[in-house]
Parts: C-alpha cells; structure tokens; sequence
C-alpha cells in the first residue's frame, strides 16, 4: 500500500509511503489521496489533514513512467485526471492541511504546498520545481503564486532554472511556517493539527474560505491554463528527452531542439 491513512485524536493523516521509489506519486496512489481528503471533509470528526511522507523523503514528485504511460488527456480529460481531481479535492478541502515535509519534495511535491495552511519543513529536505528541465511548465497556479510569494527574480530561479531551495529559504519566501530537526517533523505538525480539537469547526471553516478571498478565481483560471500546456508539453520531444535521460540516468541532450 502506497498511501497510509489513519484518523486519530481529530486528525485524518495521509502518509506517502512508497519509499523505494523515493515516494514517486502514481496514479492509484492520487485517488487513494483524493478518497482520504474527500472522507475526511464528510467525516465530523476529523477538525485537520496531515499529509506527510518518510524519512528523507516527502515525494519526488509524479511518477515519471506513469508520466510517459499515462500522460493526463487534454481539455476536460486532463482537469478530469486524477492528479487534478486531488489537487482539486486540496484546493476545496475546508479543513486546515497541515503538511510534514520529511525530505525532498519535487514537483508536486513542492507545488502541493502553496496550497497548505501549514508546512513544517525538516531541517534535511529540499524543495525543487524542475518542471521547465523536464520540458514541462510550472503546475497547479505556482506559476501565479511562486512570483506573489518571491517576486518575479527570485521566482525565475525556481521556476525557470529550477534551482533547489533550502528550508530555510522556503520559510523565508512564506512557503513554509518554520524549520524542524527531521525527528521532529511529524510529531510538530501533528501537535498544530490536534490544536483543531479545541477550537469551533465553523469558525475554522469559514475564515479559511475568507482567507482564500478574491484571489481564488483567478488560482482556478491559472490552474486550467497551465493545465492545458502541461498536458501538452507532456507529449512533447523535449519532455520525452528528459523521461528517457532520467531512466537511463544521463544528462538530458536539448540541443537538438
Ligand atoms: N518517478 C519515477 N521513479 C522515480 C522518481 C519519479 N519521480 N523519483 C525516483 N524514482 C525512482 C528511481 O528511478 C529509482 O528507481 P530504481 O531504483 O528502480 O532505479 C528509485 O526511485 C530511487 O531513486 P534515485 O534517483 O536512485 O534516488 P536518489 O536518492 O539518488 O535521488 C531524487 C532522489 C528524489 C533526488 C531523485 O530520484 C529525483 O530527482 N527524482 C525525480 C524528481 C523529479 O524530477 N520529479 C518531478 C516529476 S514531474
């Protein structure tokens, strides 16, 4: 099983646990993701969502051969895949998600973070958007949010180069609330998680859904446009190039292009 969840003291936990494919997120293990947020949303006993990882390792991110295999369709077939449907389900989740960064997190690893209440990072991880050297464009509104949180500068570093940044700098930039030894990670997150038990579910509810305000429109227009070139740049020689040049563990070749 690649996804664990339990609920327990008022918070449902979804823990990625495929550790021998450094917790690579595959199809089947978006719709057990997506299943745990929405159960967790009917569930009145649940008052918050941990999402979290294993040690050194949160999620590097989509599958790549899931990728190459099963690439999401276009138009409402890709806003219909299962990797929408869960960032979707994130996106509408009206309790707080409390992330536990246990390691590197890539790609969506990264990207699904912007869409937290809380993320506590361990002092071992690294967070990365390399979606742009993978012949990719940024996902899931990073490429409206990222800039927001950073400017425009700092953003291209991340975006366009896809330079790795430290937890430090992810909580400098406002991705991340603070910085844990790796040990400590989950139990932290899980502590501001339980702090939903005494606290009203209303209230929560509709100051999160103030919060997201006016904004929240243009994330879901930003999500489809990106969503649109994603699923096409997934088709495109580039994007094959650097599938093909991270299984066979070589340095992509773009100068053909
Ligand atoms: N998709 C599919 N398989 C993946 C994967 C991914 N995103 N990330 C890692 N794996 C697999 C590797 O192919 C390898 O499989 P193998 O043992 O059968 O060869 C295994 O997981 C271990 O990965 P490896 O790269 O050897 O581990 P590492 O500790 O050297 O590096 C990462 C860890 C996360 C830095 C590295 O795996 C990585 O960069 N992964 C790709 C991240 C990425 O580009 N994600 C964005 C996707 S949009």
């Amino acid at each position: 099983m690649s996804i664990k969840t339990a609920t327990l003291n008022g918070v449902a936990t979804i823990e990625i646990a495929r550790p021998e494919k450094k917790n690579a997120l595959t199809v089947a293990m978006y719709q057990a993701m997506t299943d745990a947020l929405v159960a967790a949303r009917q569930d009145a006993a649940v008052r918050a969502v941990l999402i979290t990882g294993q040690p050194g390792i949160f999620t590097s991110g989509n599958d790549i051969e899931d990728f190459m295999k099963r690439a999401p369709g276009q138009g409402s077939d890709a806003m219909d895949s299962p990797v929408f449907r869960f960032m979707r389900a994130l996106l509408d989740c009206d309790k707080p998600v409390v992330a536990a960064v246990t390691g590197a997190a890539i790609g969506i690893g990264t990207t699904m973070l912007l869409h937290c209440d809380f993320v506590y990072v361990s002092d071992e991880a690294r967070l990365a958007m390399p979606f742009v050297a993978l012949g990719l464009v940024p996902e899931f509104a990073s490429s409206l949010v990222v800039p927001q949180l950073m400017g425009h500068r700092r953003a291209a570093e991340k975006l366009l180069l896809g330079d790795p940044f430290t937890p430090e700098q992810a909580v400098e930039c406002g991705i991340a609330n603070a910085v844990l030894p790796a040990v400590e990670v989950v139990n932290h997150a899980r502590r501001v998680a339980e702090r939903f038990n005494q606290l009203p579910p209303g209230a929560v509810r509709e100051a999160k859904q103030l919060m997201r305000g006016p904004q929240h429109e243009l994330v879901l227009q930003t999500i489809r446009t990106e969503g649109e070139l994603f699923a096409r740049r997934l088709r495109s020689p580039e994007a094959m190039e650097a599938f093909q040049a991270f299984f066979q563990k070589r340095p992509p070749d773009f100068s053909k292009f």
